[in-house]
């Protein structure tokens, strides 16, 4: 644990060498990125896997909201309200600044490539590499952002139960699903551990989120479009839009996987991720 920015927040840090930042999707934490942080530390990486602003450990703990133009006795209230994908960047910034890490290669996954185009259009000099996993560029339209404030009221009245009984089938392919318990109970988990005012936080900054499509063409780094080829959430269509917009990118897309490629399918992940790396990070 650590305090950033007025929050506590937990992070994984293993290994030395170059630096690579994880970030999760919604609603989970950084448990989703054991593999990576095992296999990455294993050869010859830092990794740093931070539980973003209202998820998990850190979540209990929340009493402040990042903007310091919001007044004392209402940032409690504020956090409550509203987590931005910006909000969620400047943390991870000032974490890498609380572990003297300058600069790193970025992976999100999901919301966290959200969290990623925002960091790097707020500090595109850290990031060596960008990993945008099962995410997309585009913001949401009326309808997506109204089911997200549904979402918002049903898990605050009942809890994530219903949220993750009804997410699973998309988040996980067929596949994982009959063949794969063990990945089956940790994203459930994940997902029950989750705090409902967190994630509520977390959904409505997704609602409000720009359209980082502009964005692309400006990104000069080298980046990987990862995404799970039976990816009913984020599909094919968004990484290719992606991937034709960033000059320098590349594009792997995932059989038997879905939303979770990373913890579908670990070793085409990790393959794809440690390619990207050692050609970027040296
Ligand atoms: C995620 O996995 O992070 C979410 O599906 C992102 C979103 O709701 O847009």
């Amino acid at each position: 644990m650590i305090t950033v920015r007025g929050i506590e927040m937990a992070y994984d840090d293993a290994g030395s060498g170059p630096a690579i930042v994880l970030l999760h999707g919604y609603p989970f934490d950084r448990s989703m990125w054991r593999e990576q942080i095992d296999f990455l530390s294993a050869h010859g990486y830092r990794v740093v896997a931070p539980d973003l602003r209202g998820f998990s450990e850190m979540s209990e703990k929340l009493q402040f909201v990042a903007d310091a133009d919001r007044a004392p006795e209402r940032q409690a209230e504020a956090y409550r309200t509203i987590t931005t994908m910006a909000d969620m960047a400047r943390d991870v910034a000032a974490l890498m600044d609380m572990l003297t890490i300058d600069h790193a290669a970025v992976c999100g996954l999901s919301m966290g490539g959200y969290v990623a185009f925002e960091f790097v259009h707020l500090f595109p000099t850290r990031v060596k590499a960008l990993v945008l996993a099962g995410t997309r560029s585009p913001a949401d339209n009326e309808q997506e952002r109204q089911a997200r404030f549904q979402q918002v009221q049903r898990m605050l009245a009942e809890g994530m139960n219903g949220i993750a009984e009804a997410t699973l089938p998309k988040l996980l392919a067929p596949g994982t699903l009959a063949q794969k318990p063990e990945v089956v109970a940790r994203v459930r988990e994940m997902i029950l551990r989750a705090d409902p005012q967190g994630a509520a936080a977390a959904q409505r900054g997704m609602a409000e989120r720009r359209d980082y499509s502009d964005d692309l063409p400006g990104i000069n780094v080298p980046t990987l479009v990862i995404v799970g080829r039976d990816d009913p959430i984020r599909p094919v269509a968004d990484a290719e839009f992606m991937h034709d917009r960033i000059r320098d990118s590349r594009l792997e897309i995932i059989e038997d996987a879905a939303h979770m490629t990373n913890m579908e399918q670990p070793e085409v992940f990790n393959a794809a991720l440690l390619r990207l790396v050692q050609f970027s990070t040296k």
